[in-house]
């Protein structure tokens, strides 16, 4: 397997700091918001891994991260010209993964403590051309992309809501994605969503309308730090997590 960690976007939730320096940088404990996912990823083993951000600070992330050497991870690097959405970031990762090869997707601001291990070890067990992601239940599902659940058998997600008035679960889908290579032909068939992106949910609804998108929930802590607030209890909770 390999990781993608999407760490561009504008941050505007996060301004005036993020006019300053990209959200993923931002000081989270002692290190950058974007080390604690590389440090989940190589927790599970997955070393070889593309970080897919925008133009703003690119050289800060080669400053700090380098290679990955000291991380214990290899690491590339692509540029997102514009801020076109999460699915067209992802995109960019064709290539990246080789026919056949499977891989995980984070998004950079999504700060977790579970261990990704068993959630990968499901994910390589499923049949190809089907996707899994992993959910979080929250208080407040009405800011997230929601699932709705198959009644039956209670193992897939029909369809994915983004940001609904009435959410159907209390689950929100959170920002830590599996696929395969198949996922570059559903995200080359996307048409720009209203507020003119390329949808990430757009792709996965693509896989839950053919029942191929299973799931597994995360039990520890987990946020994304998109918020003053959030960022704030991040700092708290992961200070610790990496020595
Ligand atoms: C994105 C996704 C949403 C998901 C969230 C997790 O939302 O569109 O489905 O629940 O990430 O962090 P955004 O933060 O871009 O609004």
């Amino acid at each position: 397997m390999k990781g993608v960690v999407l760490a561009g976007g504008t941050g505007t939730r996060l301004y005036p700091l993020t006019r300053l320096i990209n959200k993923h940088l931002l000081p989270v404990g002692k290190y950058p918001m974007i080390v604690y996912g590389i440090d989940r990823l190589r927790q599970a083993g997955i070393t070889d891994i593309l970080i897919i951000m925008g133009k703003q600070s690119a050289g800060l992330y080669t400053d700090f991260l380098g290679s990955g050497k000291e991380f214990s991870v290899n690491l590339t690097y692509r540029i997102q010209e514009a801020a076109g959405g999460i699915a067209e970031a992802l995109g960019l990762a064709r290539g990246f993964v080789n026919q056949g090869e499977r891989f995980i997707v984070l998004l950079g601001d999504n700060l977790f403590m579970d261990d990704l291990t068993p959630f990968v070890k499901s994910y390589e067990r499923q049949p190809e051309g089907t996707a899994r992601v992993l959910l979080k239940q929250v208080k407040d599902p009405k800011r997230y992309g929601v699932p709705v659940f198959d009644k039956n058998h209670f193992e897939l997600i029909l369809e994915i809501e983004e940001k609904p008035v009435n959410p159907k679960s209390s689950y929100c889908v959170t920002g830590i994605y599996m696929y395969d290579t198949a996922v570059f032909d559903i995200i080359s068939q996307l048409s720009p969503s209203e507020r003119g992106e390329l949808e990430i949910t757009d792709v996965n609804n693509v896989y839950a309308a053919q029942g191929k998108l299973e799931y597994d929930i995360l039990h520890k802590w987990w946020s994304d730090a998109g918020t003053f607030e959030s960022l704030q209890e991040a700092g708290r909770r992961m200070k610790g997590m990496i020595p």
